[in-house]
């Protein structure tokens, strides 16, 4: 989720890079750097923190040359510090390199590379790259490339520049997003055009598996097999606003379209098909560590909390170890039983919550393990956790949390699955989780193409004034979710329960005005559910339900109908959570309502 950008042509680089990462910094903001060609060798700048830094440094240390890459971070592998910073460079620096995503074999490669003589100066997956291409240099930039990257697995955008080959820049795509821009004499290669949107709207996106090498003159794009490859050039119309949204109207909308990614990534790496379990390299937790866990309290607040909610149900089914899921402001306050025997994780999008990192340093002080759950690396949780598990969600900026949401539900069904399979849990249970996990990013894409239905039905309803989110066994968290994302964003009164309480006060609301969002997926508790359906409609309650295939039992019964991907009960809430926020949104939206920044809200609430 970092940027690149890079520049082959007559007019000064620095400026330029400078300009086009400061227009990717809304993708990633915690170091930055350039690698420039400056007529003897490749010269770095890096600096921790954020693009103006690396502008002051370049003020003070100036570099010249009109051939370079630049890139803006957003941790992965490593802390923000200078050292992780990118571009990497070879013990010679005569190699630099720039790369978004994540190199899944990075540790076995750099094993290799270290018996064969190759000194290392930073923690990230990337630094690999650059020593692989350049243990592989024979003459030619892009063929070393290619042979670096035959031997990667994983995801990456990248470009490469190299004193032994200095005219030209390589740029390589697999999964994350490239393109190249094309000047007149000049020629740029952007992970995203709005870096280099003021120079030129002419573009080439990259396919993945294409490579692209760059220079004064042309372009030519081949792929892994260095055959040549024709790919169209584009026109972009967007305005640069619209541009770092990715063309989407608001952040929080391009946050919903990117979770098929963002589940990947949290995925990417950790699921270990033979054992059936999880590799959660971060945790620091050997399995005697875990199989010593007597109870786990699971502490956070807001979104975080109803995935902590979920989490609580799929450890004590499948692990069997008993769970308390308390909201960090009220734990940090009471006299809670945790020993050196409990595990505390600690769930937070941004890692900066303050009751949340209060209520895990109270548990700290109680001699209890903790574990972050964090997506924002390098956060004050993710440092202090003693073990941690991160996102890979990439920058959540619209201020209402999605991506997060599924990403920590996923991050929680992978250590259900490593706890689970230390105890008691099959093989053959295993892979279905695993199974199901790894489908999850195409039902996302499955329920994302038909986001028109949720706007029609945002259309319908944009003008209640109360909404009640009903849901049991896991999709009660998701009716906390489904209700909290709609009134922080649209402003109406909306609250989730488990369905069978309604009938102990909330039923009293029913009328034929008050739309009623049912989550009733197959699962386990499906029958029940249909129910307390029955229940609302004697009533004359409007019932929307998200359903997972044809019921008999609800013919008749619902006024609108969203159907999900099928998928095992415990998972069921990240399919069902994408509806949910696709409708929060457009009737925000309908509403006038400012989505990305709705008032009285922060997104990182670091008060008590
Ligand atoms: C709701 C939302 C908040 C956060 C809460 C915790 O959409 O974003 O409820 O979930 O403030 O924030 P983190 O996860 O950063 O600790």
């Amino acid at each position: 989720m970092c940027g690149i950008v890079g520049y082959v042509g007559p007019k000064k680089v620095a400026p330029l890079l400078l300009e086009g990462l400061k227009r990717l910094e809304y993708r990633g903001y915690d170091s930055a750097g350039l690698a420039i060609m400056n007529g003897k060798g490749v010269e770095t700048r890096k600096v921790a923190g954020k693009i103006s830094r690396l502008e002051s440094l370049i003020s003070a240390k100036p570099i010249s040359g009109t051939l370079g890459i630049g890139h803006t971070r957003w941790a992965t592998h490593g802390a923000p510090n200078e050292a992780n910073a990118h571009p990497h460079v070879d013990e010679k620096h005569e190699f630099a390199v720039v790369h978004n995503g994540i190199i899944e074999n990075a540790g076995s490669l750099r094993r290799k590379l270290e018996d064969l003589g190759h000194v290392f100066t930073s923690e990230t997956d990337t630094e690999v790259l650059v020593h692989l291409i350049e243990a592989a240099f024979d003459g030619s930039l892009e063929d070393a490339v290619i042979e670096a990257l035959h031997q990667v697995e994983g995801a990456y955008g990248i470009a490469v520049v190299s004193s032994r080959d200095p005219h030209k820049i390589v740029a390589a795509r697999k999964g994350s997003p490239l393109l190249v821009g094309l000047g007149d004499g000049e020629h740029y290669v952007a992970s995203d055009a709005s870096a280099i949107l003021a120079h030129t709207r002419e573009v080439v996106y990259l396919h993945d598996g294409d490579l692209a090498v760059l220079d004064r003159s042309g372009y030519r794009i081949i792929g892994l097999d260095s055959l040549t490859q024709t790919r169209k050039v584009s026109k972009i119309d967007w305005d640069l606003a619209q541009m770092e949204r990715g063309g989407f109207a608001h952040f929080m909308l391009k946050e919903i379209f990117e979770q098929p990614q963002t589940v990947a990534s949290t995925l990417a790496g950790r699921l270990l098909l033979n054992t059936a379990t999880a590799k959660l390299a971060g945790t620091n937790l050997s399995d005697e560590d875990l199989l010593a866990i007597d109870n786990i309290v699971i502490t956070a607040c807001g979104t975080s909390w109803h995935s902590g909610l979920i989490g609580e149900h799929m450890i004590e089914e499948s692990a069997r170890i008993p769970v308390e899921v308390e909201y960090a402001s009220e734990f940090r306050y009471r006299n809670p039983i945790v020993n050196d025997r409990t595990l505390c994780i600690v769930i937070s999008q941004s890692g900066e919550t303050a009751d949340t990192l209060a209520a895990m340093r109270e548990a700290q002080r109680r001699g209890a393990r903790t574990l972050g759950i964090v997506n924002v690396v390098g956060s004050t949780i993710a440092r202090d956790a003693a073990a941690g598990i991160y996102l890979h969600a990439g920058p959540e900026i619209g201020v209402a949390s999605t991506k997060a949401f599924t990403s920590q539900v996923v991050a929680l069904a992978l250590l259900t699955l490593k706890m689970a399979r230390l105890r008691d849990l099959s093989v053959i249970r295993g892979r279905e989780i695993i199974d199901a996990l790894q489908a999850l990013p195409g039902h996302i894409q499955q329920i994302l193409d038909r986001a028109p239905e949720i706007e029609a039905l945002a259309e319908e309803f944009k003008r209640a004034q109360n909404f009640l989110y009903l849901g049991r066994g896991y999709n009660f968290p998701t009716a906390l979710e489904g209700a909290l994302k709609l009134k922080e964003i649209s402003y109406i009164h909306a609250e989730g329960y488990p369905a069978a309480e309604m009938k102990h006060g909330p039923i009293a609301l029913i009328d034929e005005l008050m739309p009623v969002v049912f989550i009733a997926p197959h699962d386990s508790v499906f029958d029940k559910v249909a129910s307390n359906v029955q229940e609302v409609k004697a009533r004359k309650g409007r019932v929307i339900a998200i359903t997972s295939r044809e019921e008999p039992s609800l013919a008749g019964k619902i006024d609108y109908e969203f159907r999900i991907p099928e998928t095992i009960d415990m998972l069921t809430p990240v399919l069902a959570a994408i509806p949910l926020q696709l409708l929060a949104y457009y009737i925000a939206v309908k509403r006038g309502s400012n989505v990305d920044q709705p008032r009285n809200l922060a997104k990182s609430v670091t008060v008590e």
